[in-house]
Formats: C-alpha cells, sequence, structure tokens
C-alpha cells in the first residue's frame, strides 16, 4: 500500500499592526549573503519563506493598500477600469485588491514564489471569487520576457525600485518603462532623498532614491505627467507619486534617447 503524502498548506501569518516582524537579525544576514554573491533579486525567496515559517510579517508589509494608489485610482485618466494593469514587485498584494474591484484586468509579479502564494491567499480572502481572476506571474522585473512588453496599460510599481542596490536599478526603471504600453502610464511610488544626507540616513535596503536617478524611466520610452509630495520640511527623504506615459506612437522596448545633457561653458 502506498502512502499518499498531503503537501501541508503553508499558514500565512496575518499582517495586522499586531502582529510580530521579522526580526532585523534575521533578513538582513540574508540579504548581506545574497548582495555579496552578486545576486540583486536572490534574497526575496528566503526572506518571504523565513517570514511564513516563523508566522512573522515584514517591514514593508502594510496591510492595506497604499493610499496614494487607491485616491490616484479615483480618477483614472489614462488607464479606465477595463484595461491592462500589472502590478510589478506585488508582495502580499494588498495594492491588486482596488484594481480587481474596479474592474482592472490585473496581472501580479513577483520574484518570489513564496510572496505569490502569500498574495493569493489575501486577495481571496479579500475579495473572494466574485471578481475576475487574476493572471500571476513569479518573475523577475530585470528579465522580462519579450511577450511583456508593451503589454500593460496602467504599470503599478509601489516601493520595488528602492529595495534595489544600485546597481540594477537603472535596468530595473527602464524595464518598468518596457512594460507600459502606447498611451498607457506607470503609476510609481518611491522614496526620494531631500539631501544627499537622506542617502546615507541608514543602513539599506531600502535606499532612498537620488532625484537625478528617476530619469531613467525616459530610458524606458516614458514621459513624465506629474510628480506629487507633500512638503519634505526638514525630512531627510520623502515618499513621492509619479504617473508616467508612453507617448502614444513612440516604439515599445526602444529607448527614446534624449541625448546628454549640454553643459554651459
Ligand atoms: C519592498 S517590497 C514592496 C511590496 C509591495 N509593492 C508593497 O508595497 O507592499 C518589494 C517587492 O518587490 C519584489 N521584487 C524585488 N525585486 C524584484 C524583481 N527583480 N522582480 C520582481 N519582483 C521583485 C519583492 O519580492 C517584494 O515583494
Amino acid at each position: 500500500m502506498r502512502w499518499l503524502r498531503r503537501r501541508r498548506a503553508a499558514r500565512f501569518p496575518a499582517i495586522t499592526d499586531a502582529s510580530p516582524l521579522l526580526p532585523e537579525a534575521v533578513w538582513r544576514p540574508l540579504v548581506a549573503e545574497h548582495l555579496d554573491a552578486g545576486q540583486p533579486s536572490g534574497w526575496w525567496e528566503p526572506v518571504y519563506a523565513t517570514a511564513v515559517a516563523q508566522g512573522r510579517r515584514l517591514p514593508w508589509q502594510e496591510g492595506t493598500v497604499h493610499p496614494w494608489v487607491a485616491g490616484w485610482l479615483e480618477d483614472p485618466v489614462h488607464a479606465p477600469p477595463g484595461s491592462r494593469a500589472l502590478v510589478v514587485g506585488c508582495g502580499v498584494g494588498d495594492d491588486i485588491v482596488p484594481l480587481l474591484e474596479r474592474g482592472y484586468d490585473v496581472t501580479a509579479m513577483d520574484v518570489s514564489h513564496t510572496a505569490i502564494a502569500w498574495a493569493q491567499h489575501r486577495v481571496r480572502a479579500l475579495v473572494g471569487g466574485d471578481v475576475q481572476p487574476v493572471r500571476w506571474l513569479v518573475a523577475d522585473l530585470l528579465e522580462v520576457s519579450a511577450t511583456e512588453l508593451g503589454a500593460f496599460d496602467l504599470v503599478v510599481e509601489v516601493h520595488t525600485v528602492p529595495w534595489l542596490p544600485g546597481v540594477v536599478r537603472d535596468a530595473a526603471m527602464a524595464a518598468i518603462g518596457g512594460l507600459v504600453a502606447p498611451g498607457g502610464v506607470a503609476l510609481v511610488i518611491t522614496e526620494v532623498a531631500t539631501s544627499e544626507a537622506g542617502r546615507a540616513t541608514h543602513e539599506g535596503p531600502a535606499w532612498a532614491q537620488a532625484p537625478s536617478e528617476l530619469a531613467a524611466y525616459r530610458a524606458g520610452g516614458l514621459v513624465r505627467l506629474a510628480i506629487e509630495h507633500p512638503s519634505p520640511g526638514d525630512a531627510p527623504t520623502m515618499e513621492v507619486r509619479m504617473t508616467w506615459q508612453r507617448p502614444r506612437g513612440a516604439p515599445v522596448g526602444g529607448s527614446l534617447d534624449e541625448g546628454l545633457p549640454l553643459l554651459d561653458g
């Protein structure tokens, strides 16, 4: 007689203010190990898997849609409900929920298969089976396939780029641009340094972005429609929301090379 071993379903930790965090002393060594080995995206899977195994949440998990995503979706001039939306670095999926509720055709991408499984679990619990299904992609943004190029009217990126090391950031921003269809937009929420000091205030990841590096979205063929943020005051970093668009008629996958800026004198 053969005993069939039943796979135990993973129990995903709750994400509330009261849920315990995975200690930095546990996840930072996993980050360092992979960055030292030249694997900038290699640490996410072991960190998510450790969090699930230990019943802990992770520091970037808010347990709810980012309010600036929800606000943007109140008046989505360039990508109305029904259009094709991609959430890159979707994590546990909170920003997927309002897109589904408004009737977008949603694809969700993350490099970690545990994150995707956790997101599937949460999205199912939050919206039930009443909405059209999400297309789930376990994929590296830095290796997007040709079939995804220019395939989305709305690409949502919330705090993935600032968690990537500098060596791959330009490529990540260009890749996000490459996913946007002609006439489509990228909604980007990130942390930006307000001064040089702001880039070195704490141990990364995350590392706040320098304002100058945001131009890398142009290399993906996008033009900026909007940049919004509260007054930074004396804060070394600030959260920023940007809307970028691929102009109609612009080539997908190619770059709108604007050349180097001219220097005076
Ligand atoms: C800081 S978390 C933010 C998650 C989510 N956007 C949020 O705001 O809660 C960054 C996410 O990006 C994913 N990620 C990192 N590098 C990636 C890559 N190269 N391709 C796809 N996803 C990536 C990670 O697995 C993680 O879920």
